[in-house]
């Protein structure tokens, strides 16, 4: 079974983005586990502080040294990782590509960056990779963990049944999917295409693969060069 261990200093913003649907079926299923650690519990300061001012001045609050050291010995002491990924606007661009490489790995600790940083000593010392999730700035790093965490563990065997099979998502193969419509077939005089009420599969299929194509060409020019 896969495990993902994420720490960060507001375990409450992980919890509930990966405690519904398709991941807390996987989590049920037993087909992954993920355990989301409070930096906090591995503060040896007595307010439970993780943060100090940085030595370069300015205002905002770096996370410190030791409370990460003491949170990734102890659980590196439990587990071997693959990874140990710190999230960061300075990372690697996270993709689909990168999705499935992390989808095969046993065991991953996630290090959710903060706003003002961590001290860099954590970055030389204790992360084997940073990513980022896209070229913008969030407040920190558990919606970027959160995103990492969902798409790797939908890609996981079992997770999404055969019929929507992570192999047909737009992106494996560089194309958009194509555009579902469902009951009914007429709603305020907009209608389903015909084609996809005829019931001839094969002619369905061609029309889906078309439509794939015609949508990358269109919205995802840089992906269409691709093909
Ligand atoms: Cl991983 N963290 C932060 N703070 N901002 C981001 C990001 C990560 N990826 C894109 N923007």
């Amino acid at each position: 079974m896969m495990r993902i261990d994420i720490i960060t200093v507001l375990p409450e913003l992980l919890k509930s983005p990966l405690s519904f649907s398709i991941i807390k079926r996987a989590i049920e299923k037993g087909l992954v586990q993920i355990e989301v650690h409070a930096l906090r519990d591995y503060s040896t300061d007595k307010h439970k502080k993780v943060d100090d001012y940085a030595f370069s001045g300015g205002a905002g609050m770096v996370i410190q040294v030791e409370p990460v050291d003491l949170a990734i010995s102890h659980l590196k002491s439990k587990f071997d990782y693959d990874e140990i990924i710190y999230t960061s606007p300075d990372g690697e661009i996270f993709d689909q590509n990168m999705a499935n490489q992390l989808s095969t790995k046993k065991n991953i600790l996630i290090l959710c960056g903060h706003y003002k940083g961590v001290d860099h000593r954590i970055r030389e010392h204790l992360i084997t990779r940073e990513v980022s999730i896209g070229n913008y700035v969030l407040t920190g790093g558990e919606l970027a963990a959160a995103v990492i965490t969902d798409s790797i563990v939908r890609l996981l065997p079992g997770v999404i049944s055969d019929e929507t099979s992570a192999l047909s998502d737009s992106f494996q193969d560089n194309l958009l999917a194509p555009p579902v419509y469902t009951r009914p077939a007429e709603y305020k005089g907009w209608k389903v295409p015909d084609i996809l009420l005829s019931g001839n599969t094969k002619e369905i299929e061609k029309w889906q693969m078309e439509q794939s194509i015609e949508r990358t060409k269109k919205y995802r020019p840089d992906l269409y060069n691709k093909l």
